[in-house]
Parts: C-alpha cells; structure tokens; sequence
C-alpha cells in the first residue's frame, strides 16, 4: 500500500494526543506513589503532656510543679484473710485496666540548685534493746517552705547533708522513701517523716559510716536540713477503697508501707483523709531480730482494731530458720502462703509492693515463681502483665 506524504503527516500527527496521553498518565502515576510514600513515612507528632498540680485531700497549700523526675543513681501471727477469687488459671482482665497517670502528683518542687532548708522537729530510734545497728524516724518541718513542699503517700524526699566529699565538692543528695502520709505525722499537713538505717560496713579493718545517712541518723531537734524532691511515682496507692495491698518489705523498705497503713487505719489519719479503707492489706515484713522490728507497736494496734483487713506475716531472719535450716526471709514466707497470695493476685483488685534491700528481688522473684506454679500459673508472663496493669510496684535499693 502507497501513502500520500500528506496522509503519512496526517497520521503522525493523529498519535500526538495517544503519546501525551500515555505520558500524563505515568507521571500521573508516579507522583500519586510519590505521595503515598511521603505521607507514610512524615514523621509522627508527638503529644506532650504538661503536669498540673491538684492533689486531693488538700490540707496543704497548692504549689508550683516540673514535670521531670529526678532519681537518685542509684512470719505469720494473724488469721487467713479470705478474698474472692476467680475459678479459672487465666488472670481475667489483668491488662484491662490502663495505667493511672498521676498528673496530679507533685514532683521536684525543690531541687539541689534551690533545696528547702526543713528544720529537724525529732530524731529518736526505732529500734529495741539488742537490735542490730542503727535506724532512725527523723521528722521535718515543712511548714515555711514557699512554694508549699507537699507529697502524697508513696513519693520520696531527696536529703542533701552537710559538707563536702574528697574532691571539695557539696555531698550529692540521697533519696529516702516517705514514712509520713501527706497528713504528716502530727496531722497538721505540714512535716515529713524518713525511716533511716545508718550504713555501716567494714573495710580493711575499718568501719566506714554512710555520709548522709549518719548525718541523718546524728541531726538534732532545731538543725536546718536541705531537702529536695518530692519524686517518684512507682509507689503510689490506688485511689480505689476496696484495692488489696500486699507489702513486702525488708529494714527501712517499711517506710512507704507505714505511711500507707497510717492512710488505712490510724484513726485521726482517717478522719482527715476520708478515704475509707475497704480491702485487705498484708504486709510481709523481714528484720534480722525482733528488736530490729519497726513501729511495732502502732502495726499491732492496726491488727487488733481490723482483724477483718489487715494480716502481719514477720520474716525474723537471725531468729527463724527456714525449711531448709537457713535464715528466714521474706521470700520463705511468701512461698508458705503461696495460695493465699495467688488467690489475692486473681483478683484484679490487688496491688503488690515491694521495697527494701535490691538483694530480696531475685529470692521475690524465685518464691513467686514457685508459689505460681501451684496454682498453675506462669510467673514470668503474669509480672509483667502486673507491671502493665500498674499493680506490680518496686522500690529498692
Ligand atoms: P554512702 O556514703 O553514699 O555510701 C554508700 C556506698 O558505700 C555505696 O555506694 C557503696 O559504694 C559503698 N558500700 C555500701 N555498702 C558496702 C559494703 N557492704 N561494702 C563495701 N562498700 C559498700 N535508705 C534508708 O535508710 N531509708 C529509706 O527509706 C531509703 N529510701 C530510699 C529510697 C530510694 C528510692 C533510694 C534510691 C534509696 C533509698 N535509701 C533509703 C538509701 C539511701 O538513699 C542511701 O543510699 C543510704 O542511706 C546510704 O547512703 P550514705 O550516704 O549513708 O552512704
Ligand atoms: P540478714 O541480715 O539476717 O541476712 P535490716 O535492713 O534492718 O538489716 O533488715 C533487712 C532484713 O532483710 C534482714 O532480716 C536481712 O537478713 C534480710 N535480708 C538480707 N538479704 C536478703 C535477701 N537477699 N532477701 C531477703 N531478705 C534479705
């Protein structure tokens, strides 16, 4: 077949709108994926909160507060406590309840550049006659501090002593868990409370002393104090009345549980902080002699006046053997009451807190464990799945 040159043109021509056509359709492609991938990798906002101060039960004055958290580099004598418990080995809705944010919890209303200088209103022991070493509850005034040092129950303070170290420079703060509720233990609101153990420990033949904490352990009614903080939020109590608590506590690991057993059941404490404890608290306690047991007293007049809600379960561990014929420790404890425990720890009301010596968490860890296997139930998936559900609560050092 012969074509003219004109229709030969003519044709060319004719392709002209298929060849743009093709074209705007790749570029058209192109750009759309070009899109999708700019938007699919656009880097995500990140939604920052800003803490406001508002603590409930105010008996103290409102303050400023940052949101950073500093930290520090750090025996069965009362009846069964019965709880419900849920029939099946899964721990139902372990994650359905989300972790409270605490937005309302101070922290760093002082911190080292600015502490609060608190005057020290007592320093008296805590321990008895043939008890070994030296434990303190020292108490602060807090009532002249500008902005207004408060703290609720579980918080630590960060305690700054006098003087320098071998470079010349002030001693770095210490933290010490809270032994006071926000009420404080005159129930003004206006004084904190620490439980100290003064370190002690050998060394070529020496006995070394812990700086802050001899200080502590040395101060005297009317000496000023520097004092940072409030921090921490690991410890804090559910707001709910009929949560379980269970503590396990080592030496000065009772310092938080005091303050809490104080919000539960010390009378004047409850009339001021309306909070009507309902649930079943257990505290595990381990202390090398009886005369080492601290606020004694006050824990027995607890259990006297709520059989129905509080168990007091000693581990004296330089008095007590455990099966094996070794010292008694909190761990053996726990491992005796296995069920119970775990009958509490089904139960999604319950909270677990543990504070004292590092050196208790792997013996915790192991008695758990094997107290969980008897009923059925894997330890190492369910701490974490507690940890989640913001009812696994540690606190050691
Ligand atoms: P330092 O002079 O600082 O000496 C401690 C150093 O001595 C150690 O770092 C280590 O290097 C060395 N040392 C310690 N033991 C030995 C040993 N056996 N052999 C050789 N070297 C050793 N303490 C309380 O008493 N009560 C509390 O309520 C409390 N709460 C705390 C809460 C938190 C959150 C933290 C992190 C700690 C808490 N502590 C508490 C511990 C406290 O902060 C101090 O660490 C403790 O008082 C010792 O401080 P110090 O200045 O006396 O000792
Ligand atoms: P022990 O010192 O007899 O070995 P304190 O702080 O007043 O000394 O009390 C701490 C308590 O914790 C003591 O009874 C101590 O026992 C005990 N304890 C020491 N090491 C552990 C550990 N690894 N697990 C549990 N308890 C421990």
């Amino acid at each position: 077949m012969v074509y003219s040159q004109a229709k030969v043109i003519a044709g060319g021509l004719a392709h002209i709108p298929i060849v743009i056509g093709i074209f705007y359709f790749i570029m058209t492609f192109f750009n759309k994926r070009a899109i999708e991938y700019a938007e699919a990798n656009k880097p995500k906002k990140v939604e920052k909160k800003v803490e406001k101060p508002q603590i409930k039960e105010k008996t103290v004055a409102p303050t400023k507060v940052e949101a950073k958290t500093e930290v520090q580099k750090p025996t069965s004598d009362s009846p069964e406590i019965k709880t419900e418990t849920p029939k099946s080995k899964e721990i139902p809705n372990i994650e359905k309840k989300p972790m409270k944010k605490h937005a309302d919890v101070p922290v760093n209303i002082y911190r080292p550049k600015t502490p609060y200088e608190g005057t020290v209103l007592e320093n008296y022991s805590l321990l008895k006659e043939g008890a070994i070493g030296r434990v303190n509850h020292i108490t602060f005034d807090l009532k002249d501090s500008d902005p207004f040092l408060n703290y609720v129950e579980g918080q630590s303070i960060g305690i700054m002593p006098a003087g320098e170290d071998a470079n010349g420079k002030p001693h770095k703060l210490r933290l010490y868990s809270i032994a006071s509720t926000r009420h404080g233990d005159n129930f003004n609101g206006n004084t904190v409370s620490l439980c100290v153990r003064q370190l002690q420990y050998e060394k070529d033949g020496e006995t070394i002393n812990g700086v802050c904490s001899t200080y502590l352990c040395d101060i005297k009614p009317g000496d000023k104090v520097k004092i940072t903080g409030p921090v921490g939020k690991e410890m804090l109590l559910p707001d709910e009345e009929d949560a379980n608590i269970v503590m396990l506590a080592t030496g000065t690991g009772i310092a938080p549980m005091r303050a809490y057993l104080r919000r539960m059941f010390e009378p004047t404490e409850k009339e001021k902080n309306n909070w009507n404890f309902k649930g079943k608290a257990w505290l595990f306690m381990g202390a090398p002699k009886s005369a080492n047991l601290l606020y004694e007293e006050d824990l027995q007049r607890y259990l006297t006046d709520n059989p129905e809600n509080f168990k007091y379960t000693k581990a004296i561990s330089r008095e007590q053997q455990n099966t094996k014929g070794g010292r008694m420790y909190i761990q053996d404890r726990v491992l005796e009451s296995a069920n119970e425990l775990f009958n509490m720890i089904e139960n999604e009301k319950t909270h677990i807190y543990l504070c004292g010596l590092k050196g208790m968490e792997p013996g915790i860890d192991e008695a758990m464990t094997k107290a969980a296997e008897e009923k059925g139930l894997n330890w190492s998936e369910l701490r974490p799945q507690l940890k989640k559900a913001g009812r696994w609560h540690v606190e050691t050092y």
